[in-house]
């Protein structure tokens, strides 16, 4: 095993009409709340017109940002917080999926200094104080309720990166499963994908350590044996409730323990395509990974054909892995190839200067030039 430290401070409240308690929640941290959402899901679900009145009847002062883009934008991240500064919020209500809850750690730490919030991506400014952040989570996937990270795309830049600091983890997340019922079926899928995704990367990570494999592989076959029965049945509340559980426990640390590193090769290439197609994020990582095995199989062909044998379990080789893997993943109606989105033009170079732009690379299993165009031309 590596050496390790485990460290999340967010409480998480998880189950049926967990909200009731949301109120006397924020009320810890005082009156002015800011509430930060999407395009429009919670309006349709009725679940704005529920918080908001819930706030008001509790005396709460509320401004708010709307209007968030999946694949979230660095200028709707200064907006949010030029409002945040200038109602002098004591706390942010983030009420949605991993861009609205992504954005709002961005946002918390960007209000107590007067930098945008790209310089934290850059190095340039280094969080020292937060807004808190209370999340609702509308959308089961990146776990981003219980973790530090926030991912922000930049595109006069050219970039979609990764932020995170002891700062940026949610204070409290409220999870109700019943909340991810009007997920439509592609991104319940992109969901279950994403989850599954977060486990690979910890998986081909370093750091050899037994138990937390076994974590790994059962949350994996958790978002497998449920995955398939939630697309067949999306108001099914248990079903929602495990995928959320699981997409949960892939990304908190839980993967980690006893690695030094995941390897995250994969999300970094894929927030390639989103950056430059806005392919949603479950999907380029379906569309990313059969690629990437198929690729790097002889570096890795022992650890591919361990997880494939310990997936379905009976032995396996590593092809017969990587095709069991992709099968998954048509069946859940994802992607595997960048032609299934969709998408007119020739792909080749912007992708493949997209992936020198962002030294695409993985924190185990390195990238070069010669394996981008290999990549490329595997998932096109
Ligand atoms: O914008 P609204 O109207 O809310 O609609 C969203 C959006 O169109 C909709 N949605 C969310 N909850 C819904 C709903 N529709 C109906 N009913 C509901 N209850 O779903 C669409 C996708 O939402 P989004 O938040 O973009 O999805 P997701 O949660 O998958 O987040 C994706 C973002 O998170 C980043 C990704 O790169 C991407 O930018 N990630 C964040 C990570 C983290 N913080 O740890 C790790 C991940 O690997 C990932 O990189
Ligand atoms: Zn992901």
């Amino acid at each position: 095993m590596d050496n390790f430290t485990a460290y999340n401070p967010v409480t998480l409240h998880f189950g049926k009409n967990i909200l009731s308690t949301l109120g006397a929640t924020l009320k810890e941290y005082g009156n002015r709340v800011l509430l930060v959402y999407g395009k429009g899901s919670i309006r349709k679900s009725g679940l704005y017109d529920r918080i908001l009145e819930d706030l008001v009847k509790q005396g709460f002062t509320v401004s708010e940002y709307g209007g968030i883009k999946s694949n979230p934008v660095i200028e709707d991240v200064d907006a949010a917080a030029a409002i945040g500064r200038e109602h002098q919020v004591d706390v942010i209500l983030a009420v949605g999926g991993g861009s609205v809850i992504d954005s709002s750690k961005i946002i918390s730490v960007a209000i107590p200094v007067n930098n945008p919030g790209w310089d934290f991506f850059t190095g340039k400014a280094t969080a020292k104080s937060a807004v808190p952040v209370v999340a609702v989570l509308t959308l089961a996937a990146t776990g981003t309720e219980m973790n530090p990270f926030a991912v922000v795309s930049n595109h006069a830049l050219g970039q979609k990166s990764a932020y995170g600091s002891p700062l940026t983890f949610p204070k409290h997340s409220f999870l109700d499963p019943g909340l991810t019922f009007s997920v439509p079926h592609n991104y319940t899928a992109y969901g279950v994908a994403d989850l599954i995704a977060h486990c690979f990367e910890a998986w081909f990570g370093i750091g050899e350590t037994t138990l937390t494999d076994r974590f790994v592989i059962s949350i994996i076959k958790e978002a497998m044996e449920y995955g398939p029965k939630l697309l067949g049945d999306l108001q099914n509340y248990e079903y929602r409730e495990k995928i959320m559980f699981a997409a949960t426990m892939a990304l908190n640390g839980t993967t980690m323990y006893g690695r030094s590193t995941g390897d995250w090769g994969v999300h970094s290439a894929g927030h390639c395509l989103s950056l430059l197609y806005d392919v949603p994020h479950g999907a380029s990582l379906t569309i990313v990974y059969p690629a990437w095995m198929r690729h790097f199989k002889n570096r890795i062909g022992d650890r591919i054909a361990q997880l494939g044998s310990q997936l379905f379990d009976e032995p396996l080789s590593a092809d017969e892995s990587i095709n069991r893997i992709e099968s998954f993943f048509k069946s859940l109606d994802c992607p595997t190839r960048l032609s299934d989105m969709n998408i007119p033009g020739d792909h080749r170079e912007p992708l493949f200067d997209a992936m020198v732009h962002s030294k695409v690379s993985g924190g185990n299993v390195k990238m070069k030039e010669d394996d981008y165009a290999a990549l490329i031309r595997l998932y096109l």
